[in-house]
């Protein structure tokens, strides 16, 4: 399994698992699927922003992406990032995610990101064990923020601090 930046080419394997995670998933509170086009439109922005876009790439079969992006508008915000992390359905338990989320750590820390943050919905147990075995831990819990499929779901953060940089006045 080869981890690298996603290209426009990816575009439309990203927007099957995209789509499949807001089809049957909570764990993006979109409703509402897009197309190739839509995700390469993201991909161009969050990448020309310089943030990461990952995909873990076997033998030419996109297993799944990763990304990371602002967590606040804020100008304080600036060391702290929110990722998200998206395994093929059909692909999961292979130990792709932990690997996406390794290499995310690890651009993290070189592009002088402070502290990684995850939201997660609180029921999604595959999600919560991903990030606690990376070493996050449950820093807040919100209840009842979101909704989906007819029922209030509850936003639980996890954070990882990482090793660098000293703080900035
Ligand atoms: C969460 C997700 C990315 C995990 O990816 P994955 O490739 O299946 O995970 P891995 O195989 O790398 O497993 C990572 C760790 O999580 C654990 N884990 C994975 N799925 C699990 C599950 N369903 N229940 C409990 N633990 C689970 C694994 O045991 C492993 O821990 P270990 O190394 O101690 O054994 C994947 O389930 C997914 O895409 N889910 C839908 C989208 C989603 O929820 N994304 C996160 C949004 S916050």
């Amino acid at each position: 399994m080869d981890i690298r930046q996603a290209s426009a080419a990816d575009a439309g394997a990203i927007a099957e698992i995209y789509n499949d995670a807001v089809l049957n998933t909570t764990a993006i509170w979109n409703d509402h699927v897009t197309d190739a086009a839509g995700r390469a439109a993201w991909m161009a922005e969050r990448q020309g922003a310089g943030y990461p876009v990952l995909v873990a790439d076997e033998d030419g079969t996109v297993l799944g992406y990763a990304t990371y992006g602002p967590f606040r508008p804020h100008d304080g915000y600036r060391h702290t990032a929110e990722l998200s992390i998206y395994v093929r359905s059909d692909l999961r338990g292979r130990g792709t995610g932990s690997r996406l989320l390794e290499r995310l750590a690890a651009l993290a820390e070189e592009s002088g990101i402070h502290v990684l943050v995850g939201g997660i919905e609180a029921g999604n147990a595959a999600s919560l064990a991903l990030h606690r075995r990376h070493g996050f831990e449950e820093t807040g819990r919100l209840p009842q923020v979101g909704t989906k499929f007819g029922r209030w779901l509850d936003l639980v953060f996890m954070t990882r601090v990482l090793a660098g940089p000293e703080a900035q006045g």
